[in-house]
């Protein structure tokens, strides 16, 4: 018996990855996470499927769950909203599982951040703009930021910033991070990017709450940086025309010369 942790990705039903699919497909047991998972990501459990939605359960009721299963020996497929390796309130799932021997494995999935790139049509690493992206928040009720990780102390870099769990605090966002960047700085806002309903505004930091005004629905995902709106950066190197690489060597002395 295992549990199978799953990223169901961002929220389009097809934002899977194929071995998840399969493996929720195997599972007799389902355990979601709420709204954030699409109905048509549950559609791929089996027929008997046990399927439950555990945004009103406890850690201990998730885990009483689980317990269940592994004592009759049944497979649990465990989905949580984008990719698992960030808020995704798995590591304590996963201390418990440790504590009471039940095995399990991660299949990843897509990050929502990806998704709200992809939503924009942008990359987030630019030549000579940015080459980092900060993948942060701000404090929640539930979570305070530990000492060092403040928006201003990653603005300090420079780097594209994506602000998750922020949308219902933009005024703070914008004081922290209007400074460092500049007015002008390109922002766009992602409410729900890939689910049907998807949203975006683009503003800058300068007019980022007005452009917003009073929107009520937190997932939502703020990116902030120069690569947003640039057209003005450098093309990469790596497919320069005199460039010599491994698998395009140029020149009369290449460094990695095509063996005979
Ligand atoms: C608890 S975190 C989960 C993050 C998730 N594990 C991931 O890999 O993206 C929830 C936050 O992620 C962001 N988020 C999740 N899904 C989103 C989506 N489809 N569109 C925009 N933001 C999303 C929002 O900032 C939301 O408040």
């Amino acid at each position: 018996m295992t549990v199978h942790f799953i990223g169901a990705g961002p929220g389009a039903a097809d934002l899977i990855t194929l071995r998840g699919r399969d493996l929720i497909a195997a599972c007799p047991v389902c355990l979601y996470a709420g709204s954030l998972i699409p109905e048509g990501v549950l559609a791929h459990c089996p027929p008997g499927c046990r399927i439950v939605n555990t945004a009103p359960l406890s850690l201990d009721q998730i885990i009483a769950e689980i317990a269940a299963a592994h004592a009759q020996g049944l497979d649990v497929a465990r989905l949580q909203s984008g990719d698992l390796s960030i808020w995704s309130a798995m590591g304590e799932q996963l201390r418990r599982l440790r504590d009471l021997g039940i095995p399990y494995d991660m299949t990843p999935g897509v990050p929502a951040f990806a998704a709200a790139a992809a939503a924009v049509g942008a990359e987030l690493t630019l030549p000579g703009l940015a080459q980092s992206v900060v993948l942060t928040r701000t404090s929640g009720r539930a979570t305070a930021m530990p000492a060092g990780e403040s928006l201003a102390a990653f603005a300090a870099t420079g780097a594209t910033l994506a602000i998750h769990l922020s949308v219902h605090v933009l005024p703070q966002v914008v004081a922290e991070l209007a400074q460092p960047y500049g007015a002008d700085c390109p922002v766009a806002v992602v409410w729900r990017a890939s689910w049907p309903d998807q949203r975006i505004v683009r503003a800058t930091l300068g007019t980022l709450e007005t452009a917003v005004g009073a929107e009520m629905e937190r997932t939502a995902l703020i990116l902030v940086g120069r690569t947003l709106a640039a057209e003005g950066f450098d093309e990469s190197r790596l497919y320069a025309g005199d460039y010599d690489r491994r698998y395009r060597p140029v020149g009369s002395d290449p460094r990695f010369p095509v063996q005979p």
